[in-house]
């Protein structure tokens, strides 16, 4: 299955970077969003990491120009119908998926592939949505996409071997791991990750330590870029909490009950990096 039209959905963090190492690839990539607003500061980050890139003296500042020619911005859902693949980075909620995967669905060339970067709501579900639930499949990356390796590709139930086939190449071709997942709530990166993080603050909650002897318990003995209290505030304390519904509603288990110290601080409004605090205080 020949892919070189790549449309991404969703200009924010995850969508900006899965544009840009598309790109990087050489795949030609349309880049979606609603606002105006959020593709320019999709743009502007792109710009930014390449030009980090140059200043490195890993990139000419003509193959930066070349990356940025490669991706094409756009308002208009309509992109999708000279698309061969879309990756749907568009907010975490099932219902707005929904709407998204019915309308690529209908507008989408027959061979194309529908990708979502969702973090742990279920394929098949969104599969559901459309004619063509053999060609959906979960490609999640992890933030920062640019420096991550891994993709986590998660198989629908109707998902083809060829159509998972083709998403593997093309996660080897813009340089990342692949590594096959079926589809359970959390896929594996956040049932494992996130019980960790909320058992961080569990731990915070209860007063067994501060959250910075919390952090540094992980970073300095167990060898963790960040501790998981920063990590929450990177992800975001909203998305922690969700994902964390998700594996406590679609597993069923009460050891994946959310901290209700996490409850409060979103319903604070304390979201972490992006809201300017969360557990620490952001300038
Ligand atoms: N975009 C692009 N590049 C970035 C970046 C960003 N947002 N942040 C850092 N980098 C690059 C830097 O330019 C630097 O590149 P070089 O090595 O080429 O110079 C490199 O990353 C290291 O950066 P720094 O030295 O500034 O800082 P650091 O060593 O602390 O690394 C980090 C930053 C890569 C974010 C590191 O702290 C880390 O790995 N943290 C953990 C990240 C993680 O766990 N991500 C998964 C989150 S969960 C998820 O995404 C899934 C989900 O569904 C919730």
């Amino acid at each position: 299955m020949g892919v070189q039209n790549i449309l991404v959905i969703g200009a924010g963090q995850m969508g900006s970077g899965i544009a840009q190492v598309c790109a990087a690839a050489g795949y030609s990539v349309t880049l979606q969003d609603l606002k105006q607003e959020q593709l320019d500061r999709g743009l502007g980050i792109i710009t930014k990491n390449l030009s980090r890139t140059v200043d490195k003296g890993r990139m000419t500042e003509e193959e930066k120009q070349a990356v940025l020619d490669r991706i094409q911005p756009t308002l208009d859902i309509e992109a999708a119908r000279g698309a061969d693949l879309v990756i749907e980075a568009a907010i975490e909620q099932m219902n707005i998926k929904k709407q998204i995967f019915a309308q690529l669905d209908e507008l989408a060339p027959a061979h194309a592939i529908l990708a979502t970067n969702t973090s742990s709501l279920p394929i098949t579900e969104i599969a559901a949505v459309t004619k063509r639930p053999e060609q959906v499949i979960g490609m999640h990356f992890m933030n920062p996409v640019p420096v991550m390796k891994l993709v986590e590709i998660i198989r629908g139930l109707a998902t083809t071997d060829e159509v998972y086939q083709t998403i593997e190449d093309i996660t080897k071709n813009i340089g990342k791991t692949p590594v096959e997942v079926n589809d359970f709530p959390g896929f594996i990166s956040n049932r494992i990750l996130l019980p960790m993080i909320n058992e961080a603050i569990y731990a915070l909650y209860e007063g067994v330590a501060t959250k910075e002897a919390i952090d540094d318990v992980m970073k300095l003995g167990m060898n963790h870029p960040m501790g998981p209290l920063t990590l929450a505030d990177f992800i975001g304390l909203d998305t922690c909490l969700y994902i964390m519904e998700v594996l406590h509603e679609g597993l069923g288990d009460s050891k994946y009950r959310p901290c209700p110290l996490l409850r409060k601080y979103v319903s604070a409004g304390w979201l972490g990096k992006k809201s300017g605090r969360g557990f620490y205080v952001y300038e």
